[in-house]
């Protein structure tokens, strides 16, 4: 595995292996690795004929008073479960390399960026995008690898791949959870034993939600309402947002009907933590 610091080495390595006719896959992380990221790793390693995994904390994508200088880092554990796991390429850069001095160029995906996740954390996907579309600029790959755990993420790096005419298929991975339900997150990491436990609140009441719908409930409302009286009975959870929308626009849908995302994003203590149920009804 080639560990790659700069985006000069990173671009001449892409190049080579595109004039060798092969396929690359990209899987963009910030590290922290836990097994959703290595399901992403598998699903290239699977599709693509060469691997390149970023591990890069992106500073765009968090808030002035987010968790960026805490964000849990471990290179060490990283790379060796990539090593093991048979990447090509660890694209591993400073800032710096990303975000020269007079750095100004971003990339904005109107309406989608500000709702869900959005609305409270604006700017984060204006830094999401940009940093994705630079790695898909410096990597080129045939493939992306994303996780549908992020479900407005995926929405918008699929609108900008389709909106700048960009020649990668971005594919999106199934949620990967704990024995308790659970979704695996870097983040979990921050969370106290009490709050651990508190967390299953999350994908419990999406189960619960799931069924309702199975049980005939079509209104969006009382869906929610369902969902939250179930989030608010946790007295460590505090609620961001409880949505049920649109998968494509994100809007607030009235009736349970077709394909429809039922997303969570809820605070234990100061983690903010995000699930979701992808329905077709
Ligand atoms: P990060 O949170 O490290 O996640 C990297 C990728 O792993 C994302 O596509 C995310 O959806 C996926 N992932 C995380 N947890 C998962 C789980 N439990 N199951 C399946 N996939 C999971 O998302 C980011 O980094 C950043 O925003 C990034 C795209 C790298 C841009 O900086």
């Amino acid at each position: 595995m080639k560990v790659i610091k700069t985006v000069s080495t990173m671009k001449a390595l892409a190049r080579e292996w595109r004039r060798e006719g092969k396929r690359v896959g990209l899987v963009p992380t910030m590290g922290y690795l836990h097994e959703g990221h290595l399901s992403l790793v598998r699903e290239s390693r699977g599709r693509a004929d060469v691997s390149v995994v970023s591990i890069f904390v992106n500073p765009t994508q968090f808030g002035p008073n987010e968790d960026f200088k805490k964000y849990p880092r471990d290179l060490g554990k990283d790379s060796a479960y990539l090593r093991e796991a048979g990447i090509d390429g660890l694209f591993y850069p400073e800032a710096s390399e990303i975000y020269p001095p007079g750095y100004r160029t971003y990339v904005d995906i109107e309406g989608l960026q500000d709702r869900l996740c959005g609305r409270s954390r604006p700017g984060h996907f204006r830094g999401v995008a940009t940093v994705v579309l630079k790695l898909f600029d410096i990597v080129g790959p045939d493939f992306a690898f994303f996780g549908a755990k992020d479900a407005q993420q995926v929405l918008i790096i699929k609108r900008m791949a389709a909106d700048l005419n960009l020649d990668v298929e971005v594919v999106t991975c199934p949620i990967v959870r704990e024995p308790d339900g659970l979704a695996l997150s870097s983040r979990n990491a921050y969370l106290s034993p009490g709050e651990r436990k508190a967390a299953r609140v999350l994908s419990t009441s999406l189960r619960w939600a799931e069924k309702a719908v199975g049980a005939g409930e079509r209104d969006a409302e009382r869906l929610v309402a369902g969902i939250r009286s179930i989030l608010e009975a946790e007295p460590l959870a505090r609620i961001d947002y409880a949505e049920a929308v649109d998968p494509e626009t994100l809007e607030p849908v009235a009736e349970i009907h077709g394909e429809v995302l039922v997303a969570l994003a809820v605070f234990f203590g100061a983690t903010r933590l995000i699930d979701n149920l992808r329905l077709n009804v």
